[in-house]
């Protein structure tokens, strides 16, 4: 059988973090499907289709993988779509709490669906979409923390562009 799973978030924007995450979750599953979704406790910077273009662009060498996004419960949409598994990155303790009651919760609305974790690269243990968001908008360099190729685009999103 077909391994499918699916790495959501907000993505907003998308980061060098959680393209190591998908990239490497893409040579261990035969279909990713990057899910981006709207955090109800965050209000979104860019629009869900602009988060999503700019996924489609940073992730256009990987083969496996779908963009969508999508309302609604994460456990409902990954038992109509026949997903197995949530692949989301963990950072550091701090992030533990969250993502294990997230896990929980899942797991409680959809039974069969699995959440696993992968350690993030030491590289970007520090990275966030918050943190990019801050730096940018106080003139700063964020080209170490975004793909390239969406650089310019998230940067005149986010404010002062040198
Ligand atoms: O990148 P984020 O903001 O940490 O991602 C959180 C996200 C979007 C994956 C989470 O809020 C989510 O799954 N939202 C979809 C709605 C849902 O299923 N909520 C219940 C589980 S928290």
């Amino acid at each position: 059988m077909k391994t499918k799973v699916i790495c959501p978030g907000s993505f907003d924007p998308v980061t060098l973090g959680h393209i190591d995450i998908i990239t490497r979750a893409s040579k261990m599953f035969d279909h990713v499907v990057v899910g981006v979704l709207n955090n109800l406790a965050k209000t979104p910077s860019f629009s869900t289709e602009e988060r999503i273009e700019l996924l489609r662009e940073a992730t256009r060498d990987l083969d496996n993988i779908e963009i969508v996004g999508f309302d609604g419960l994460l456990a409902d949409y990954t038992r109509q779509r026949g997903i197995t598994a949530i692949v989301k990155g963990l950072r550091a303790v701090s992030d533990f709490e969250y993502e294990f009651q997230q896990a929980l919760i899942n797991k409680k609305l959809n039974s069969d669906l699995e959440t696993l974790f992968l350690t993030c690269s030491s590289d970007y243990m520090y990275l966030s979409s918050s943190i990019v968001k801050q730096v940018a908008a106080l003139g700063g360099d964020i080209s170490s923390f975004v793909p390239a190729c969406v650089h310019d685009r998230i940067l005149e999103r986010l404010g002062t562009s040198k």
